[in-house]
């Protein structure tokens, strides 16, 4: 005991006071934690990733629907999207695309900063709550997995 311990502990104090940087450097990460505890969903993921009026998702993106008629080609397809990105490497691009590209035309579904002329009401709001997230999520790492079977 004594000054060997010094050092470590006022390491420590440095360390919790750059904390606050250091999240903001792991949010620009390519890949982003779950951000809730309870599991996704897959069939209620699939539901909003077909919805027209909630994920929107197949204005711009095709995917595996068969009964959807009109679906997008501005974006990658979600079937090789899933094959190809890992749980979080979707959840992230999910949360903020303008992360990899800042000229995304990719809504944010889960980001409260940074927002511009956001009408006060929807002040602090996402497109998506964390379980919708957490449902796409489960349903684009599920869509891989049957492909596998
Ligand atoms: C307005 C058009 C648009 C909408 C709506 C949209 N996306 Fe995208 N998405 C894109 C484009 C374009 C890209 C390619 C990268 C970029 O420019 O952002 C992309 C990229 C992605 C990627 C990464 C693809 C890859 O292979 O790297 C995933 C996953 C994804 N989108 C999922 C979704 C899901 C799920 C939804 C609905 C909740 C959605 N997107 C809604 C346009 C859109």
């Amino acid at each position: 005991m004594g000054m060997r311990y010094v050092p470590a502990v006022f390491l420590l104090s440095i360390l919790s006071l750059i904390a606050p940087v250091n999240a903001q450097v792991l949010s620009r990460e390519s890949q982003v934690e779950p951000l809730t505890t309870s599991a996704g969903d897959p069939v209620r993921g699939r539901a909003i990733v077909a919805s027209r009026q909630t994920g929107l998702c197949l204005l711009c993106h095709s995917g595996p629907f068969p009964e959807e008629r009109f679906q997008g080609n501005l974006a990658p397809d979600l079937g090789e999207s899933a094959a190809r990105l890992s749980a979080g490497q979707l959840r992230a691009r999910l949360v903020d695309p303008s992360r990899f590209d800042p000229d995304a035309i990719m809504p944010a579904y889960y980001r409260t900063e940074n927002l511009h002329r956001v009408a006060p009401k929807f002040l602090g709001q996402t497109i998506l709550s964390a379980q919708e997230i957490e449902d796409v999520v489960a349903f684009l790492v599920n869509l891989n997995q049957q492909k596998l079977q």
